[in-house]
């Protein structure tokens, strides 16, 4: 006679993009995953924000309530899925399933990055797991795979492209020519970005995403001013087009890894020129990908999409396989967490790269000779110079300049100086430039 099969009993906060994937997927796949896990994951209650708002998929209605505290004070539930997003909210939500010990599952990469020491806390106080595979890349399994598959490594480096949004839109000024707010635009109608897009452009969801991959790599949560965070919003068509005149494509870079010959550890988002033979350059569109460097297993390269209803569905239900595995068969697991603590933070004025710097600068003889003085003043060398033929009898010309290995306080002293001088105009971009290598 057949094994009668086990449940998981979900409520499922939030039905959004990702949520209506979420509860789209679980009775698509419901057979297989029933098969596989040997429970059938079945979603008993919703709770939405606007009972009244059309959907794209048929819910019965009465499954839905408006109140998440139902979904905690419900005996019947043994996992939430938390799916509203932001801060405030999501902790009590979260902190509120934990206290009623129930499993979690969250996607939220904000209230992780924000409060996640505390839920991480409360989740081993309280005994009751919380998961987060969504939180980071959509659909690649990067969360699973630091924290668990490369647990006998240390890391050196991870460099990741974890912003689907940002490089959907990088991707369509390089390739299709358009400017940025068309291309932001089409990334919001394909359900990439954020309900509210800036956390986007301004690079914060990579920033929350970064602390996240922080915290698994050295075992502590950065907190958000320790982290220096620029987003893609100042970058134009001019950039991407030198970028690639010089064999760089601009991607925007998640940077987590202990610093050369040293203990500290950097956590930094920001728009970099990346060598265009590295496969990291032709991760396109809304794909991730995330370089992961381990002292044991040398180089690793995950790569998948990074965002968008299905792919970060996947994440979630394979966080709701765990949380099956870990309820019904009293395995007694709340998942790997990291103990030890690695390294402090290096400042951000001792970070180290290489950089791109373009400047607007007068058509006059001498003006380069000035600006070379001054790097060289900062020992800080010039790798290679951009002056194109000015189309026009114009007074102000670009200047573009790749610099050699400094420090960012170095490059920011010597700048300074350079925008002192009367032939520079102030407005610039300095952008990094990285090689990727471990
Ligand atoms: N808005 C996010 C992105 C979704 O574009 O990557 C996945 O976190």
């Amino acid at each position: 006679m057949e094994e009668k099969r086990k449940q998981l009993r979900i409520g499922l906060a939030g039905l959004g993009n990702v949520g209506t994937g979420v509860y789209k997927n679980l009775l698509k796949n419901q057979d297989l995953l029933s098969e596989r896990t040997g429970t059938t994951l079945v979603v008993t209650k919703i709770a939405v924000r606007d009972i009244n708002r059309k959907r794209d998929i048929e819910v019965p209605k009465e499954l839905i309530t408006s109140n998440w505290n139902e979904l905690i004070e419900d005996p019947d539930i043994d996992v939430i899925v938390e799916l509203i997003g932001g801060v405030d909210e999501a902790f009590k939500l979260i902190s509120g399933a934990l206290n009623a010990n129930k499993a979690v599952v969250t996607g939220n990469k904000a209230v992780l990055a924000e409060r996640g020491k505390e839920l991480i806390e409360l989740s081993e106080k309280q005994n009751a797991p919380l998961y987060c595979e969504a939180a980071v890349a959509g659909g690649i399994p990067i969360i699973k795979a630091v924290k668990e598959a490369l647990i006998g490594n240390r890391i050196g480096s991870i460099y990741g492209i974890i912003n689907g949004t940002s490089n959907y839109i990088l991707t369509r000024m390089n390739s299709g020519g358009i400017e940025f707010s068309e291309a932001l635009a089409e990334a919001t109608e394909k359900g990439y970005a954020e309900a509210d897009p800036s956390l986007d452009i301004n690079g914060w969801d990579a920033g929350h995403k970064a602390i996240i991959l922080g915290w698994l790599s050295y075992g502590q949560w950065l907190r958000t001013e320790e982290v220096s965070v620029i987003g893609i919003e100042d970058i134009s068509l001019d950039d991407v087009a030198f970028a690639d005149d010089l064999g760089y494509e601009i991607k925007l870079l998640g940077v987590i890894r202990q610093a050369k010959n040293d203990e500290r550890i950097e956590v930094r988002v920001s728009p970099n020129l990346i060598p265009k033979d590295h496969i990291l350059s032709s991760v396109d569109g809304v794909f991730n990908a995330v370089a992961v460097h381990g002292d044991v297993v040398g180089e690793t390269l995950f790569y998948g999409s990074g965002a968008g209803q299905d792919a970060t569905s996947s994440a979630v239900i394979s966080d709701l396989a765990d949380a099956a595995e870990n309820i019904n068969n009293r395995v007694g697991c709340t998942g790997f967490v990291p103990k030890g603590e690695f390294g402090t933070v290096l400042p951000l004025s001792e970070t180290i790269s290489q950089y791109y710097l373009r400047l607007s600068v007068a058509d006059r003889p001498g003006v380069l000779a000035k600006i070379a003085t001054i790097t060289a003043n900062h020992d800080v060398g010039i790798l290679s110079v951009i002056q194109p033929e000015p189309e026009s009898s114009t007074e102000h010309i670009p200047l573009v300049l790749l610099l050699h290995d400094a420090s960012y306080g170095t490059v920011q002293a010597a700048l300074k100086s350079i925008l002192e001088l009367d032939t520079v105009e102030p407005k610039h971009t300095l952008l990094r430039v990285e090689t990727l290598e471990q």
